[in-house]
C-alpha cells in the first residue's frame, strides 16, 4: 500500500468509519454544504463535518472566495502578510483574554506550543492533562514516545474536582495545566472554576484545548459561554472552515514567553487559511452562527435520544452536547452495522466520535437523518 495504513488522518480510516463492513465508501473527490461525493460520484449527507473542521459547511462562499483572492496574491512571500496582524487583531478583539496572537498548521502543533510557553513561563516542566490534544510526543504514551517524556504528563478524568487537585497536588510543580472543555458532556462550572483557582494557588498556566468547542459553542468557546478565562487558549477546526490553521492566544505576560524560546514554522502564515479565518470571523459576525448550530443541534440531540430509547438492544445512550454528539452502541460490533446501514442510504455518521451540525445542516436534513436512522436501527436491533 502506497500509503501505510491508510490513510494520513487516522479518524477517516475505513475501519474506523465502518469497522468491517464491505462496499462502503473509502474516498472522496468534493463536498458542499453539508454532502459529500464519493470517488464513484455517490451522494452522501455528512453529519461528522472533517472531524468538526467545517462547521459553516464545506465550500462556504465567503470562504471560497477569500481563499481564491489569497491564492491569487501569491499565497506566501519573504515577508510576513499584513493579514497576519488583521487576523490577530480580530482574534484578541473576539477570544476572552487574547492579547496575543499565534497562527499554526495544525492543532497538535499549537497546543504542544502552548505547553512549551507555559514550561518557559513557570520553567517548570510537568503537565497535568484532560483530553485528547493531538498525536505529538508532550501528550502521547504511544510507542515511540521516550518514557522521559511521557513520564512528565498527568492525565486526570473530566469534571473530577478532587481529582484535578489531587493530581495537581502530586505533580507539583506543574507548568500547565491542559483542559479539553467538552468530553462526553458540557463541563460543570464548578470544575472549570477550580482549574481556574488551583492553577491561580499553584502558578500553573491553565490552557483550554478550544480546538472544537471555540466558533461553535460560542466563537470564544467554552471560556466565552462559561465566563471562566483560560491563561492561553488553543483555537483550531472550525476557525479555518476547513483550512489549515490553528491558533494560540492568550494573555500578554505568557505570551510573551514564546519570545525567549524557538516557535516557527515556514508556512504558519501563508495566505489562504488566513483568509479564510477572517472570512469565518466574518460570517460569525453577520450570521447567527453559533444559534443555528445550538438549535440544529438540539434537533439531532433530541432525535437521537428518543431513538436510544426505542432500541436499547443497539444503543446505550447518547454522548455529547446538541453541537457535538453521537449515540454510544452497546457492544462492539452493533455500530457497524447502523454505521454501514447508514451509508448505504446516503448518510455518513459516527458513532464511536462526534458528529457535529454545521449552518449548512438544516433541521429538515436532520429530521430526515433521524427517520433513516430510525429504520437502520430498527433493522439492526431485529437482527441482534
Ligand atoms: C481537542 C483537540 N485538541 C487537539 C487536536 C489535534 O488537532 P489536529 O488534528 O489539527 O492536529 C484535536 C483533533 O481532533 C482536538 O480535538
Amino acid at each position: 500500500m502506497t500509503i501505510p495504513g491508510f490513510t494520513s488522518t487516522g479518524s477517516k480510516r475505513p475501519d474506523v468509519l465502518f469497522g468491517s463492513a464491505t462496499g462502503m465508501p473509502r474516498s472522496m473527490t468534493r463536498a458542499e454544504g453539508c454532502r459529500l461525493w464519493d470517488g464513484a460520484g455517490t451522494e452522501y449527507v455528512d453529519m461528522m463535518m472533517a472531524l468538526g473542521a467545517v462547521a459553516l459547511g464545506y465550500a462556504h462562499p465567503a470562504v471560497v472566495t477569500a481563499t481564491s483572492e489569497a491564492v491569487r496574491a501569491g499565497t506566501v512571500g519573504s515577508l510576513p502578510p499584513t493579514l497576519e496582524l488583521d487576523v490577530a487583531e480580530r482574534l484578541t478583539a473576539a477570544i476572552p483574554g487574547a492579547e496575543g496572537v499565534r497562527f499554526f498548521k495544525s492543532g497538535a502543533e499549537a497546543v504542544a506550543a502552548a505547553v512549551r510557553v507555559a514550561r518557559v513561563y513557570t520553567d517548570r516542566e510537568r503537565v497535568v492533562t484532560c483530553g485528547y490534544h493531538g498525536w505529538l510526543d508532550w501528550c502521547q504514551s504511544e510507542p515511540g514516545v521516550p518514557r522521559s517524556v511521557a513520564a512528565l504528563r498527568t492525565e486526570i478524568p473530566f469534571n473530577d474536582v478532587d481529582a484535578l487537585e489531587r493530581a495537581m497536588e502530586r505533580a507539583a510543580p506543574v507548568a500547565a495545566l491542559v483542559l479539553e472543555p467538552v468530553i462526553d458532556a458540557a463541563p460543570e462550572i464548578e470544575w472549570l472554576q477550580a482549574a481556574r483557582a488551583v492553577a491561580d494557588r499553584t502558578g500553573a498556566v491553565l490552557i483550554f484545548d478550544e480546538i472544537k468547542t471555540a466558533f461553535r459553542l460560542a466563537l470564544g468557546g467554552v471560556a466565552q459561554r462559561y465566563g471562566v478565562v483560560p491563561d492561553l487558549i488553543v483555537l483550531g477546526k472550525a476557525m479555518g472552515n476547513g483550512f489549515p490553521v490553528a491558533a494560540l492566544c492568550g494573555c500578554k505576560d505568557v505570551m510573551h514567553a514564546a519570545t525567549r524560546t524557538w516557535i516557527s514554522s515556514t508556512l504558519a502564515t501563508e495566505f489562504a487559511s488566513l483568509a479564510a479565518v477572517r472570512a469565518v470571523l466574518d460570517v460569525f459576525d453577520g450570521e447567527a452562527v453559533v444559534e443555528h448550530l445550538e438549535k440544529v443541534g438540539a434537533v439531532l440531540f433530541g432525535g437521537l435520544e428518543r431513538i436510544a430509547e426505542r432500541y436499547p438492544g443497539v444503543f446505550a445512550r447518547v454522548r455529547g452536547i446538541p453541537q457535538m454528539c453521537y449515540l454510544h452502541c452497546t457492544d462492539s460490533t452493533s455500530w457497524e452495522s447502523v454505521a454501514a446501514g447508514m451509508a448505504r442510504r446516503g448518510i455518513l455518521c459516527k458513532f464511536a466520535a462526534y458528529n457535529f451540525v454545521s449552518l449548512a445542516h438544516s433541521d429538515q436534513v436532520v429530521e430526515r437523518v433521524l427517520q433513516q436512522l430510525d429504520r437502520v436501527a430498527g433493522q439492526v436491533e431485529a437482527a441482534c
